[in-house]
């Protein structure tokens, strides 16, 4: 692996969750290997989770950890050729091969601006660091993507499945602000390759990019598609035809006990509480958000272990 920016990254996802449970029962069993190397994390977005879940699988693998958010950097600008006499100070050539210099691996998290979806989907930041770095790249999630919480979310789905084929259900749910694609997207992406019946729910109009959906059952139905459901897992994105516009709120998708039944509540959070799922399902025993968080740990050290690995090769 020289990269990881997707869930493609991954040679054979099934052999990376057992590794990845194998390290949470002992944490510490590669702390050499991160000794003496650096993991500079860079957040051009916000992040409570992914920030200390990443930067304590460095350190459990005896890595260095540097943050910078970059709203405290210059302005970078991305574009080849650009006469920089606007609001960008430093070009991602420069930035990204000086950055690689103080660190081992990369890791970035930016979000996409939803107001244009060709240019959201060109990921020109994080395609900017692959093109520019000399060291590995991280995604701490992109405009479209989302894969350590998605290898998060296939280590839980794994760790507490008690069928061989469970049923796993992508819910939207509503959401009063325009939120990114990338959770699900790479959810979808990732549960695709685990042996599970899947279908996703969301009203009428809501489709994700019908490249990563090719081939999966959509239930508009949202009470019918949580039937008999072991999972659901629970997300709100915004328009994807309507490009990053919020065309639907309607409450009545919001995830509640009765709803669930059985299943076990899945989210990767931060959550609004009886927006998106009612107070009594997230806090019940069928809620499993906390268990999620806890797994970015070992989906970030299993994905550095390898990146290591392969830098010492
Ligand atoms: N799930 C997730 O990525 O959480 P943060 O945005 O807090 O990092």
């Amino acid at each position: 692996m020289k990269n990881y920016t997707s869930i493609n990254d991954i040679p054979d996802l099934s052999i990376l969750i057992k590794e990845a449970i194998a390290l949470k029962k002992n944490p510490f069993q590669f702390e050499s290997l991160g000794k003496h190397k650096t993991l500079v994390m860079l957040f051009f977005n916000s992040s409570l989770r992914t920030r200390l879940s990443t930067e304590k699988a460095a350190q459990n693998l005896g890595m260095k950890t540097m943050v910078l958010n970059i709203n405290n950097a210059w302005n970078l600008e991305f574009d080849d050729g650009t006469v920089m006499n606007l609001n960008t100070s430093e070009h991602i050539k420069e930035a990204a091969r000086v950055i690689s210099q103080y660190a081992d691996l990369i890791a970035v998290r930016a979000f996409p601006e939803l107001i244009d979806k060709v240019k959201d989907e060109y990921e020109i930041i994080i395609n900017g660091f692959k093109t520019y770095a000399t060291v590995p790249i991280i995604s701490m999630e992109s405009s479209t993507a989302h894969p350590l919480q998605a290898l998060a979310d296939a280590i839980t789905i794994t760790e507490l499945s008690s069928k061989q084929k469970p049923k796993v259900v992508l819910s939207w749910a509503p959401h009063p602000k325009a939120l990114p694609h990338a959770v699900a997207n790479s959810f979808v992406k990732m549960i695709q390759q685990l042996d599970v019946d899947f279908e996703i729910t969301h009203p009428e109009g809501y489709e994700l990019n019908p490249k990563i959906t090719k081939g999966v059952t959509i239930n508009y139905d949202q009470n019918e598609a949580l039937r008999k459901a072991d999972f659901v897992y629970v997300k709100n994105w915004s328009n994807y035809k309507d490009y990053g516009k919020v065309t639907n709120e309607d409450p009545n998708w919001m995830i509640t006990k009765s709803k669930l039944d059985q299943a076990k509540f899945m989210h990767c959070l931060p959550v609004r509480r009886n927006v998106v799922v009612e107070d009594a399902v997230l806090d019940s025993d069928q809620s499993v958000v906390i268990e999620q968080a806890n797994n970015r740990t070992f989906a970030a050290q299993i994905i550095m272990k390898k990146l290591l690995e392969n830098l010492n090769e």
